[in-house]
Formats: C-alpha cells, structure tokens, sequence
C-alpha cells in the first residue's frame, strides 16, 4: 500500500456502523459501494465516482453465500482481500469491511428467519435462471444498508436487474438511501469487466467478446426503428449463434422502467443477455432509444429512472 493513503479495515457489524455514525458526525455524506471482493477496474469506477460526490467512502467485500443458487459457483468465487486493499486505498475508499459470514448471518449455516424478496423486479430474466438469487441480493443489501445507516449506495449497470431490485427495496423499506447507477466498465473489445472473467480459458475470453457485440447490434436495431421485442431477440441470437461454444441463456429487451417486455417498444428500452461461454456464466446489458441513435452504452439507469 505504498505511496497511498491505508484504509481502515473493520470486521464487526458493530465496528462499521460505529465508524459510518462518526463520519456522519464530523459532516461528511456516507458513499457505500457493496462487493463481493476480487476487485477490477469496474467496481474501482463505483468507489472513484463515491469519493468524488461524498466525503466518506465505505466498501463493503463480502461473498454473499445466500445469493448463490449453485454452490460450486460460490466454492470458485475468486478472492483476493490484499489486492483489493491496495486498489481500494488508490481509488479513494477510507473504510473497508470484511465480515466472516457468521458476523452477516449469525445463525449459519442455517438459513436467516427473516429475507427480504421483492417480487415482481427479481422474478424474470436472471430470477428465471438463478432462483432464490435476487432474494440473497436483497437480504445482505437490506441488511447492509441497515448497517450503514444514511447514505448514497453506489452499484453497476453491469447488474442492471440488480439495481432495479435495490431500488425497490430501498423505496418499499423506507431506508434512507439513494441509489446511484453507475455505467459498466469494459474492455477493448466490449467484454464487460467481472470477477468471473478469470476463469475464462483463453478462448473463451475471445468468444466471449460476442455478447456485447449482439447487444450492440441489437441496439442497432432498436435505433434504426425496430420496436418489435421479437425481431431485436432474433437479431442477437443470430450474432451470438457466430460464434461456437456461446450458449445464451436469454437474450431480451425490456422497457427500461417497467423491466417488462411490452408489446410494441417505445422509448427507452434495456437489451439484456446471459450466456455461458465455456464454464463460465456471463451477463451484460446496453440501453437504447427507440428510433433514436444515442450509441449503445450512452443512457444510464439513473437518468432513465431518475
Ligand atoms: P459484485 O459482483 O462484486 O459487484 C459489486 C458492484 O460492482 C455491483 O454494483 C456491480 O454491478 C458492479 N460492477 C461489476 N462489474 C462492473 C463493471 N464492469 N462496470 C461497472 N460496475 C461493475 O454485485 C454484487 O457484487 C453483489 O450482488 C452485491 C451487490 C455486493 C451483493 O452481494
């Protein structure tokens, strides 16, 4: 950690509400960025912009055992807790909390009496596929958020559906937090940044570079006027159907409010895809305007909803 400034580690829940308590005290506004650890340059862009808008910076690095439908994903998750100190001093983050899993759920290995679930926003597209995962999101971010106590909590479009659920809570539940939706962080060739793309073997990480390239064709489509939900599906599997050994799981787009499928698109809309490449289970997003040529990745969801 040479050369910056060392954050403060805390383990307890009781240590981490304590130190958020006290910034708020001395005058600064609380910025939370939740993780789940293994950091890269995408979650470093949530902590960067949180040190720009508030004067305390409080990442979180906990691998939330109740948000995994398959255990053998939550045994290979990476972890890497001195790396992601040293990048959290450099991006700006001031407290770092790192609790055991029995500090966040004290009765494990048995499953907390009381869950948070918001119908309606976890139910399609990821909830489809990963049962119960919205659910253990929106559990550890309610209890987090609790933790945390007044604050702007800063989260990826990478996880659209996500942040369309922490809104919900955050609203349904009265916490007093404003969620703030940050734009996805890639690489040269579109890939969006995640934790999982160290697993890709090496030509895995080369196809997987399709998905991003469908939904910018699909995008595409929707800007040149498509507004049928059916034909702009049909043009990102094709794209995807390019490139052997990509196996979508959906390929959708959504009205960017209602996160439904209407009949006819209109307006801002939310193309959406989930694939496994190889091992490894990938997901990414762009918006886009109906009729409009605003470039794929040039909305975010916090100007849609705001
Ligand atoms: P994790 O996957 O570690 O992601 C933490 C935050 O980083 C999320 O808000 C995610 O959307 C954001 N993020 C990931 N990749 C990104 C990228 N390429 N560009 C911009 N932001 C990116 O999401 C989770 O953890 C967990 O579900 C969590 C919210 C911490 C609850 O356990």
């Amino acid at each position: 950690m040479s050369g910056t400034r060392p954050v403060r580690v805390v383990l307890s829940v009781n240590a981490f509400s304590v130190a958020l308590d006290e910034a708020r005290s001395a005058g600064a506004t609380v910025g939370l960025v939740p993780t789940m650890g293994a950091l890269h340059a995408g979650h470093r862009s949530l902590v960067e912009r949180a040190s720009t808008e508030c004067g305390c910076v409080a990442v979180t690095i906990f691998v939330n055992p109740l948000q995994f439908d398959d255990p053998s994903d939550l045994a290979a998750y990476p972890r890497d807790l001195e790396a992601d100190l040293e990048m959290l001093a450099g991006a700006g983050a001031h407290i770092v909390f790192v609790p055991e899993v029995s500090e966040i759920y004290p009765g494990h290995p048995y499953p907390p009496a009381t869950t948070v679930r918001v119908s309606g926003a976890s139910d399609d597209l990821e909830g489809r596929f990963r049962p119960g995962h919205f659910d253990g999101v929106a559990t550890v971010v309610t209890k987090l958020f609790a933790m945390a106590g007044r604050c702007r909590a800063y989260f990826g479009e990478k996880d659209f559906q996500q942040v369309a659920v922490v809104r919900m809570l955050a609203r349904d539940l009265c916490m007093p937090v404003e969620v703030v939706a940050c734009p996805t962080v890639r690489e040269p060739d579109g890939l969006a940044l995640s934790s999982r793309n160290v697993h890709l073997a090496p030509d895995d990480r080369r196809r997987a570079a399709v998905i991003n390239r469908a939904l910018t064709a699909g995008a595409a489509a929707v800007a040149r006027g498509e507004d049928r939900p059916a034909r702009v599906r049909e043009t990102m599997l094709r794209v995807l159907a390019t490139v052997p050994g990509v196996d979508p799981e959906y390929a959708e787009i959504v009205d960017a409010l209602s996160m439904s499928v209407p009949e006819r698109l209109t307006g801002e809309v939310r193309l959406l895809v989930a694939a496994r490449v190889g091992d490894v289970r990938l997901i990414d997003n762009v918006g886009a305007l109906v009729g409009v040529d605003v470039g794929p990745y040039a909305m975010s969801s916090k100007e849609i909803s705001a």
